[in-house]
């Protein structure tokens, strides 16, 4: 894309979001899931280290993401939101999005929860709050990769309305392994919601 085309829709985009501070903010809340309150805030860098622990939780002791990774990505808080989930002060759960005005899409670049905490519905809200938030950037979709063999995540993913678009071949450096990207459709699921729901 032209460089001066691409600079007017990053600066377009960001006047839409109304944030004259040009940084996503979010405002910390509690959810109540199966009768359990979680604690869901924004991810500063002193989280790091527990993030790393649930890495390493959840991939076999080891993290794909290290520490620079994920400060860069917290620091860049004019594009990407960060948000971790607290149950009595453990953190249980964390995802992230990288907003891509440019592209009209968010992406998320990483989704996890501790084993224990697993199929509690903790996932589901995740991705939930982060469609919401690029709904209210005004972005049209919301994009992730997820291994071919990561049927439980696919599984959730399809489940929140994301489905199968390209495959994209050897995509993982570490054993070339084949990956999916879903997409879920924010304008496609609103036009769906309107007309099972009425246009309320
Ligand atoms: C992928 C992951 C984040 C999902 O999180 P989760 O909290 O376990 O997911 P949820 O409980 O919200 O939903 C997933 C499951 O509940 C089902 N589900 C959720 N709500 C449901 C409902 N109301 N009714 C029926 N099924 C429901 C989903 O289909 C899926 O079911 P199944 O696996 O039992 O068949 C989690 O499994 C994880 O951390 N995995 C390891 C890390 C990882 O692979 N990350 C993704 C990298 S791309």
């Amino acid at each position: 894309m032209n460089p001066m085309l691409k600079k007017f829709k990053q600066e377009l985009a960001k006047l839409i979001k109304g944030d004259n501070q040009g940084q996503i903010t979010f405002k910390s809340r509690t959810v109540r899931l199966k009768g359990y309150d979680y604690l869901v805030v924004r991810a500063v860098v002193p989280d790091i280290p527990e993030i790393l622990d649930i890495e390493r939780a959840v991939y076999q002791g080891k993290t794909p993401w290290n520490f620079a990774n994920f400060e860069e990505q917290i620091r860049d808080k004019e594009k990407t939101l960060y948000l971790v989930v607290r149950y009595n002060d453990e953190m249980v759960a964390f995802a992230g999005c990288d907003m891509k005005y440019a592209k009209n899409e968010a992406h998320i670049t990483n989704i996890a929860v501790l084993p224990a905490y697993q199929k509690l519905g903790l996932g589901q809200m995740l991705l939930r709050i982060l469609i919401n938030e690029a709904d209210n950037f005004g972005l049209r979709k919301v994009s992730l990769e997820v291994r071919e063999s990561n049927m439980q995540a696919r599984e959730a993913y399809a489940f929140a309305g994301f489905i199968d678009w390209i495959i994209k071949k050897d995509y993982y450096f570490d054993d070339g392994e084949d990956a999916i990207e879903m997409v879920y459709s924010i304008s496609a699921n609103k036009r769906r919601d309107m007309m099972v729901n009425g246009s309320k």
